[in-house]
């Protein structure tokens, strides 16, 4: 027995916002997502207000599980400025549904401003300025890659806007609840894996402003049973908007990784990322180059059709570690896509070499920066 969005809808009318209005009509939800049982939505209200709106998020939360057919409920609250108030400096003022900070926090470290998650000794963004240059590729393999070193990883898809692991992994069931009602990630590939994409069917349109991202992956990182991790690796949105910036500061991370090809418009857009987490004061481990050139499938000939080189340079002139270079390479891009990356459907071959010895300067880096922070 499945619920429905009316059955939803029944259940918030009985839950009272602050002002002691019914939910429902408090002029405050986005449209309900309903999917197999699992029910998705949001609650948007002033920022000013957002404090006061948790107690009620929780409350609607805990009456839409206790639906029967509900398998899982996430509800995210996002909080906006209303239009004309000046935007601010990165601050923590827009609390995040799952979290709520004090309002005073100091200066410097973001560990300061975000608990760290039990049992995860450091989460790691895999962030690139600009879509489409291979991110979430070199997130997965790099987890992958660092799992082959041994040590246990797991893999966020955090990239809401084209939640793009599932086809990836070829993941296609969805989590499950553990006794605590935390969602349990799925496993594949000896990586513990979470996604939106395991959440909302592939080519559901999903807008998404900028706190209430923050918000679905607060509870992402939050309200699932990561277990015992290394290290988290993040594939985050791409760009270097208010949305990923509010990420950056507001996810415990221990460093973030950049992902750019060769060429000057990746690398401006690269150079972007750089500066955003040097804001927030998150280490950057260094710069992976990919498509660094292109080898090809049948006779290795290699041509370096972006001008290889330029990622590596720019890391120097700006004084971040270089990790690697990944080729421009068939056999990357169809196991990809086929839901077997290569490190593990060619652990033998040179790509998974490559990705191996990049995830040892990673760890090295991220050891780096653990032992100095
Ligand atoms: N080194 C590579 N060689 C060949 N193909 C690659 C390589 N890296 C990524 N690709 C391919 O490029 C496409 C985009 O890669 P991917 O989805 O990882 O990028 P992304 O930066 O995460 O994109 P988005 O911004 O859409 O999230 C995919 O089809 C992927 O298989
Ligand atoms: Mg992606």
């Amino acid at each position: 027995m499945s619920v429905t969005q009316q059955q939803v809808l029944d259940a918030l009318a009985r839950v009272k916002s602050p002002r002691g209005v019914a939910l429902t009509n408090a002029n405050v939800l986005s449209p309900i997502a309903v999917n197999d049982g699992k029910v998705f939505f949001s609650i948007n209200v002033d920022a000013a207000e957002a404090r006061a709106w948790e107690d009620v998020r929780a409350t609607a939360e805990r009456a839409v599980r206790a639906l029967p057919g509900v398998s899982s409920a996430m509800i995210a609250l996002t909080a906006e400025r209303k239009p004309g108030t000046a935007p601010q400096a990165p601050r923590p003022g827009v609390a995040p549904a799952a979290s709520h900070r004090p309002p005073h926090n100091p200066a410097g470290s973001p560990m300061a401003r975000q608990a760290e998650i039990a049992g995860v000794a450091a989460v790691i963004a895999v962030a690139s300025g600009k879509g489409g240059v291979g991110k979430s590729t070199t997130a997965l393999n790099l987890a992958l890659g660092l799992k082959a070193l041994g040590l246990k990883v797991g893999l966020l898809d955090a990239d809401i806007y084209g939640p793009s692991v599932p086809r990836l992994t070829g993941i296609r069931e969805k989590p499950e609840l553990n006794d605590e009602r935390k969602m349990i990630p799925i496993e594949r590939f000896g990586l513990s894996i979470m996604s939106i994409g395991f959440l909302v069917e592939e080519d559901t349109a999903m807008i998404w402003r900028g706190p209430m991202v923050m918000s679905a992956i607060t509870q992402m990182l939050r309200d699932v049973a990561w277990g015992e991790l290394d290290v988290l690796v993040v594939d985050m949105p791409p760009g270097t908007g208010d949305a990923q910036l509010t990420l950056a500061q507001n996810v415990p991370l221990k460093g973030a990784v950049i992902i750019s090809t060769p060429q000057d418009l990746s690398l401006i857009d690269a150079r972007r990322g750089l500066a955003m987490f040097r804001k927030v004061n998150v280490p950057v481990l260094g710069i992976i180059e990919n498509m660094s050139y292109f080898q090809c499938p049948h006779c290795g000939t290699r041509s370096d059709i972006f001008g290889h080189g330029g990622a590596r340079h720019e890391a120097e002139r700006l004084g971040v570690p270089f990790l690697g270079e990944v080729p421009l390479h068939m056999a990357i891009r169809e196991t990809s896509d086929a839901g077997n990356p290569v490190v593990v459907s060619e652990p033998d071959g040179p790509h998974a070499a490559i990705y191996r010895s990049i995830a040892s300067e990673v760890r090295d880096q991220l050891r780096a920066a653990m032992t100095t922070a």
